[in-house]
């Protein structure tokens, strides 16, 4: 039976993955233990410790024995994907080769190797190699001749701001608010993954309705990528105390990734208002501040109609995308105004758009 979906599977991957029907998943994304054989621990030039992985789930006693376990895990993962799937695996020069030497193995075929760019890498203290700043992802049909994968072209081209997305994905590690942290203020999980990689691999490679799994789950960054993108998911995760870190975080989403909020002016026929009238107008005055939804942040109006956030000058979308760290936005409906009306009032951009348009143009 397949099991329960948006649901996380407390167990181990290798015995959970064969109780899954065969043909019945639409898309894996897998995050396995690196194997990076960290012998000793690793210091800055200050003497302070890097926080590192070097958790016990990462842990092997040798070459053959990793590759014996991503062997039975993707041999897995293989028989329960549909014959339009699609299963993305990430890793590091610590272990991506030897998987894709495993997956080439076993059948499947590799259809990109992404690389995740890590605009913010963490500098390499001994200043003895470069510093490491990507991670690869494979992502595979699951044979040579299974063609009818799902990707969604149009889509990622719309999102990558009308310009087609190419295979580096300059995204910042996982850090700031989005990172969780345990009772003690340090990282919960040593490899919590940014929410934007996941936003692309299941936008990307899937459907709304369709089921993610993720038989490594850790800290549920694809179940909350998963629920925001309107998919299903199934997580299994060994440890317990991942697990209820998981379930806590997806319960609390409630945000929606909508195509609404990262396309900009081409979705609509009305008259094209540049944000810049609206300054003009006096509708939104140079030196105000404008909010993001969750109003953690807030960018200031200029003179000309573009915004100026910390360092960063630039349009409406421009700033938002920024922001987000994705590569497009659409401004108007991430940007909200605070009014002086009575009583005083939170307004998005957009309704001060819409406002000015049936003022001067009446209802289009
Ligand atoms: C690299 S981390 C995944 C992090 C995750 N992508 C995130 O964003 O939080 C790998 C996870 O796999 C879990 N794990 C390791 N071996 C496992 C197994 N055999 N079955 C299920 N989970 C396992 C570990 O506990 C760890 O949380």
């Amino acid at each position: 039976m397949i099991p329960k979906t948006d649901t996380i599977i407390h167990g181990d991957c290798l015995e959970e993955l064969k109780k899954i029907p065969g043909g019945s998943i639409d898309l894996i994304f897998a995050d396995p233990p690196y194997n990076m054989q960290l012998k000793n621990p690793l210091y800055r030039p200050n003497n302070t410790r890097v926080n590192g992985v070097d958790d016990p789930w990462d842990k092997f006693g040798s070459f053959a024995g990793y590759d014996a376990f991503c062997t039975a895990w993707l041999t897995e993962c293989r028989r329960i994907l549909k014959e339009t799937g699609s299963i993305w695996v990430i890793g590091s020069y610590h272990n991506i080769f030897r998987i894709g030497n495993i997956m080439l193995n076993l059948g499947f075929w590799i259809l990109n190797d992404v690389t995740w760019h890590k605009t913010n890498p963490m500098p390499n203290f001994l200043g003895k190699r470069f510093t490491n700043a990507t991670e690869i992802l494979l992502w595979c049909s699951k044979g040579k001749d299974s063609k009818k994968y799902t990707f969604n072209h149009k889509i990622m081209k719309r999102y990558n701001g009308g310009k087609q997305m190419t295979s580096v994905w300059p995204i910042k590690l996982c850090v700031g608010e989005e990172r969780i942290k345990g009772a003690d203020g340090k990282k919960a999980h040593s490899t919590q993954k940014p929410e934007e990689l996941l936003k692309r691999v299941i936008l990307s490679s899937s459907r709304k309705g369709d089921t993610v799994l993720d038989p490594f789950f850790g800290t549920g960054t694809t179940g909350a990528a998963a629920k925001k993108l309107k998919r299903k998911f199934i997580g299994i995760e060994r440890e317990e105390s991942y697990v209820k870190i998981a379930r806590k975080r997806i319960d609390s989403v409630t945000e929606l990734w909508e195509e609404a909020d990262w396309t900009g002016g081409e979705e609509e026929k009305q008259p094209r208002v540049p944000f810049a009238v609206l300054v003009e107008e006096g509708i939104i005055k140079a030196g105000e501040l404008l909010y993001t939804r969750k109003n953690r942040d807030a960018a200031l109006v200029l003179k000309n109609g573009s915004l100026k956030y910390k360092n960063t000058t630039g349009s409406i979308h421009q700033v938002g995308a920024f922001i987000q760290g994705t590569p497009s936005c659409n401004g108007w409906k991430f940007w909200y105004a605070l009014k002086d009306d009575e009583p005083r009032s939170v307004r998005s951009i957009d309704e001060l758009r819409r406002e000015y348009i049936r003022k001067h143009y009446g209802d289009t």
